[in-house]
């Protein structure tokens, strides 16, 4: 790896809540390609570094870079979460956000539009550009829903979508924005053994496909070791251990913040 291979580069990130630091000096690098896990007990501050990540946060100190598709860096500490979206980064929500009463194909059509080529005076006029649009807007919907294996609920309300598959459908929505860094908070929350591990098959077959860089927040241990290839531990904000799954796994400091061994080996 070097240094063109860098999608994020992450420096002493902080933030403070009425006094209390919920993250402190967060460091991290990740590149091209990468699938990368962020774990830690309850209240670690994980997704408090997706919201910084993600611009939904602005950190109290600390540098954010990221580097898009065309080699530009971006401050992404001090943008917005739209703007933050543009610039090629996408995440999905510990609780899910969808919008629950427009149509599943509509939730991914809404995140495709923002990666649009033509404009609104195209769509006007529906010039011959915009009609190219349009086609390339079903066929990549298709394309999404069937990777998820949702294509026959198109129609359907996203709020009438089973748990497991809302949690698709927020995933396939972030896809949309065509991401380069891909933030998931817990993608696999309320979903049940076979569908989880289901899903983390997906996931890196995503990362695979799209040669995406792809941060995983995930609270099963075993399933996260075993499709990342580094992971990062938080415990009260701040990182405590960061390496291999087997690294991680032998960690110190890692088994006493989830008191023994049993939830890491189990
Ligand atoms: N907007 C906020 N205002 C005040 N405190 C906050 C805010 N957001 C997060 N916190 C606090 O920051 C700490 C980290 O929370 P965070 O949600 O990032 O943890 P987490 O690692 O994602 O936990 P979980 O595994 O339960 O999702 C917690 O103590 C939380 O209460
Ligand atoms: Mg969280």
């Amino acid at each position: 790896m070097d240094g063109h291979d860098l999608r994020l580069r992450v420096q002493d990130l902080s933030i403070e809540f009425g006094g209390l630091k919920a993250v402190s000096d967060f460091s991290c690098e990740l590149y091209q390609g990468e699938l990368v896990g962020l774990i830690g007990p309850n209240g670690a501050g994980k997704t408090t570094v997706f919201n910084m990540l993600s611009g939904i946060y602005v950190p109290s100190s600390g540098e954010i870079e990221f580097r898009d598709r065309k080699g530009s860096t971006h401050h992404a500490g001090k943008i917005n979460p739209a703007k933050i979206n543009r610039i090629g980064i996408a995440r999905t929500f510990q609780n899910i956000r969808l919008f629950s009463n427009l149509s599943v194909e509509d939730n991914i059509r809404i995140a495709l539009h923002s990666s649009r080529n033509s404009g609104p005076v195209d769509a006007l006029f529906r010039l011959k550009r915009f009609r190219a649009d349009e086609q390339r807007m079903i066929a990549v919907t298709h394309e999404l829903l069937s990777l998820f294996n949702i294509e026959t609920k198109k129609y359907e309300l996203a709020c009438n979508l089973p748990y497991g598959e809302q949690r698709k459908l927020e995933i396939a929505r972030a896809l949309a924005s065509n991401p380069c860094l891909l933030l998931l908070d817990e993608p696999a929350a309320g979903m049940n053994p076979q569908e989880t591990e289901n899903l983390m098959k997906l996931i890196r077959f995503i990362r695979n496909e799209f040669h995406l860089t792809i941060l995983l927040i995930e609270h099963d241990m075993r399933l996260v070791m075993g499709i990342c290839e580094r992971l990062m531990v938080l415990d009260y904000g701040r990182i405590i251990a960061a390496g291999t799954p087997e690294q991680i796994q032998k960690d110190p400091a890692v088994i006493k913040a989830y008191l023994g061994s049993e939830a890491i080996n189990g």
